[in-house]
C-alpha cells in the first residue's frame, strides 16, 4: 500500500507541476500592446543630414579593404564577387581635416555582371554631441559610376529607432580608388 502511496503523491506532484508551469505560461503574455508615449517617443520628424565619407583604398592605412572575392573577380570587367570591408571617416565637410561627424562602418559587394555596381550594408555611427552614439543602418545598392544613387534607411538606434527614410549619395571628388562622397539623408524619426 504504501508503495503504491508513493507512486500517488509522485503523480500529484508531476500533475501540480504541470498545471503551475502551465499558468505560468498562460499569465506571461510575449505580446503587449504599448503607445508611443510609454516609449517617450512625441511627435515623428524629418531630418536631414549631409556629411562626406571618406573611403580610402589606396593610402598607407586604407579605410577599406578587401576581404574575398572569387578567383575570377580581378579578370571580371565589373569586379564580379569582390567584397570590401570599410570603416570610413564622415565629415561635416569635404575636406578629410573638416569636424568628423562619424564612422560609416559596413561591407560593400561588387553584385553586378553587367555595370559597376555594389550591394552595400552600412551602419552610419554618429560620434558627434547631438547623436553622439546614435546609428542610423543603410542597406542598398550603389552603382557608383551613376550621378546620385538612391538607398534604403531601413532602421536605427538611440535617437534613431522605428528610423526610416532615404540616403541620396554622389561621388564629390575621386581618383581611381579613393572616393569621396558626399551623403544626403532624409530621416524620419521620432
Ligand atoms: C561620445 O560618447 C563617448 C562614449 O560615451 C564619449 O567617450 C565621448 O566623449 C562622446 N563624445 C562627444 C563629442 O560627446
Amino acid at each position: 500500500m504504501a508503495f503504491s502511496l508513493a507512486k500517488i503523491i509522485i503523480l500529484f506532484t508531476i500533475l501540480f507541476s504541470a498545471v503551475v508551469i502551465h499558468s505560468a505560461d498562460a499569465d506571461e503574455s510575449y505580446a503587449t500592446t504599448l503607445s508611443l508615449d510609454e516609449l517617450g517617443l512625441k511627435t515623428e520628424k524629418l531630418t536631414r543630414f549631409r556629411f562626406y565619407l571618406h573611403d580610402l583604398v589606396e593610402v598607407p592605412n586604407p579605410t577599406a579593404v578587401r576581404v574575398a572575392g572569387a578567383a575570377t573577380s580581378d579578370q571580371s570587367p565589373t569586379f564580379f564577387g569582390a567584397v570590401l570591408v570599410f570603416d570610413d571617416a564622415l565629415t561635416n565637410g569635404p575636406s578629410l581635416t573638416s569636424e568628423l561627424v562619424g564612422l560609416a562602418q559596413g561591407m560593400y559587394a561588387f553584385t553586378s555582371l553587367e555595370e559597376m555596381s555594389l550591394l552595400q550594408a552600412m551602419n552610419i555611427i554618429f560620434t558627434e554631441a547631438k547623436y553622439n552614439g546614435s546609428s542610423i543602418t543603410v542597406l542598398g545598392r550603389n552603382p557608383f559610376l551613376h550621378k546620385v544613387r538612391e538607398m534604403p534607411i531601413v532602421g536605427g538606434t538611440g535617437a534613431f529607432r522605428f528610423a526610416r527614410g532615404y540616403a541620396l549619395i554622389r561621388t564629390f571628388t575621386s581618383n581611381q580608388r579613393d572616393a569621396n562622397v558626399e551623403c544626403d539623408l532624409y530621416v524620419l524619426h521620432y
